[in-house]
């Protein structure tokens, strides 16, 4: 028996191997599952989400956690199957990232547990100080992925989809030696056509980044990597205000013939997540060059400043760059501490109006680890939030848009998740209507397991 199977040892276990953020050890699947309300005919594909599972005892932090993916199989109207499976990574079988002799960072090696991506076909199980590891639409293991040699980074779990183009942008961050950051871009095909070392002074942690139709956009935000706390086994990033904060344009094409970011600096914070971000340039022989580039994301005051635990509440802001100018405007958008933007994929780069989130039900700054949680979306035209309500003891996950056919608009479609119901200890699979937030939910599917809140997850259509 481990601690995570003692009900008075895990009293004593920090809040992430507590409550439903305790790892299961069952792997299950289970066929034809009842449904609830009526499972839209149009949503045939599967959506996959990933977090950490540990499997070997306790870990130091919720981030260390190994990756286990759940993932539920929609088609014509039925639940065809739901299971879960651990990313059989290195880790998983004892392989150690570093090498205390040599202090180099093996790629091959890492949890797999943030993020799920499919890009040309493949389906990249991501954490962002590894190579991405492939998973079959099954969710077996098929190893780590690196572009036929191409890609020698660590990649991102928050690669971006370009909205025009199919590319898959995305980049990755090292901790002990320059380049720190590197951008790479893969054509619509999968091919890695485009690497490049981006300038940034230290080992910052970029956990995310954006893309708008004619930049790419760095942050460089001062939580950085600690050598000494990483030998203890601890979170080994702290807040480091002496960094200092800067957001970086990449001109996207520009980037192809090597040129650098132009960085704006910014008033200390941090950010994880980034909702989207557009710019008015347009394309063609008469195309003009754009004037303002828009970033809208949940901006921490701080981050682990003094502790791995000291959160600071998210809340939506929108920085304006102007490329004219050289002025930065930030503008706070919403009081919400929220998580887990997410927006219409479709729109990646472009001007936005919808996005979704997750969200405190008990109050707008509180948010404590496992307490309920509603879903909120954004009408940043309007400037206006509503919210759905799960229910008093309902924690959701990230909502991730659905669109409900190829020409539907921006909010016409679904959104799904998982939802962890405190007072049964169960979960459920749901489906909510995108565009209108007051309506009951479409239809959910009672799940044969608990789902311990995770991170990100994707819609893979058929
Ligand atoms: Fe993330």
């Amino acid at each position: 028996m481990t601690a995570l199977d003692d009900p008075a040892a895990e009293a004593q276990l920090p809040w992430h191997l507590r409550g439903n953020y305790a790892p299961i050890l069952t792997e299950v699947e289970a066929y034809d599952l009842p449904v609830h309300g009526a499972l839209p005919t149009d949503l045939n594909g599967r959506y996959f989400r990933n977090g950490a599972n540990p499997k070997h005892g306790p870990t130091a932090h919720w981030f260390a956690g190994d990756g286990m993916l759940h993932g539920i199989r929609l088609r014509d109207g039925k639940a065809e199957w739901y299971r879960n499976r651990w990313v059989q990574t290195r880790q998983l079988e004892g392989a150690r990232r570093i090498n205390m002799q040599t202090g180099e960072f093996d790629l091959t090696v890492g949890a797999a547990n943030t993020h799920v991506w499919r890009h040309a076909g493949r389906i990249f199980a991501l954490e962002e100080a590894s190579l991405p590891n492939e998973v079959s639409p099954d969710l077996d293991t098929l190893g780590p992925y690196n572009f036929g040699g191409a890609l020698c980074t660590p990649m991102t779990a928050h690669p971006h989809t370009c909205a025009e183009t199919g590319e898959m942008h995305f980049f990755g961050y090292e901790l002990v030696k320059a380049p720190y950051v590197t951008y790479h871009v893969a054509d619509a095909q999968g091919n890695l056509v485009h690497t490049q070392p981006i300038d940034v002074p230290g080992p910052t942690m970029v956990h995310d980044f954006a893309l708008s139709r004619h930049y790419a956009i760095f942050l460089d935000l001062p939580v950085t990597f600690d050598l000494s706390l990483a030998m203890t086994g601890t979170m080994p990033f702290t807040w480091d205000p002496g960094y200092g904060a800067r957001i970086g344009l990449l001109h996207r094409e520009r980037a192809r013939h090597g040129e650098q970011p132009r960085w704006f600096d910014v008033p200390l914070c941090y950010v994880f997540h980034i909702m989207n971000a557009w710019d008015d340039g347009t394309d063609g022989p008469d195309g003009v060059e754009a004037r303002s580039v828009w970033l809208d994301a949940g901006r921490h005051a701080s981050m682990w400043d003094g502790s791995p635990d000291n959160f600071k509440p998210s809340l939506m802001w929108r920085w304006r760059f102007d490329l004219v100018t050289g002025e930065v405007h930030e503008t706070q958008l919403d009081d919400i501490n929220h998580a887990f933007p997410r927006i219409d994929e479709r729109l990646t780069g472009l001007a936005n109006r919808f996005g979704w989130a997750v969200a405190p039900r008990n109050g707008r700054e509180r948010g404590e680890m496992g307490e309920p949680t509603v879903i909120v979306k954004y009408d940043l035209q309007s400037g206006s939030r509503t919210v759905h309500d799960l229910g008093a003891d309902a924690q959701s996950g990230e909502p991730v848009f659905v669109p409900a056919h190829e020409g539907a608009g921006e909010d016409e479609g679904y959104l799904v998740t998982f939802v962890y119901h405190g007072d049964t200890d169960s979960s459920r699979f749901v489906v909510l209507d995108a565009a209108d937030m007051s309506a009951p939910p479409i239809a959910s599917v009672p799940l044969p397991q608990r789902v311990p809140h995770g991170f990100h997850g994707s819609w893979f259509a058929d």
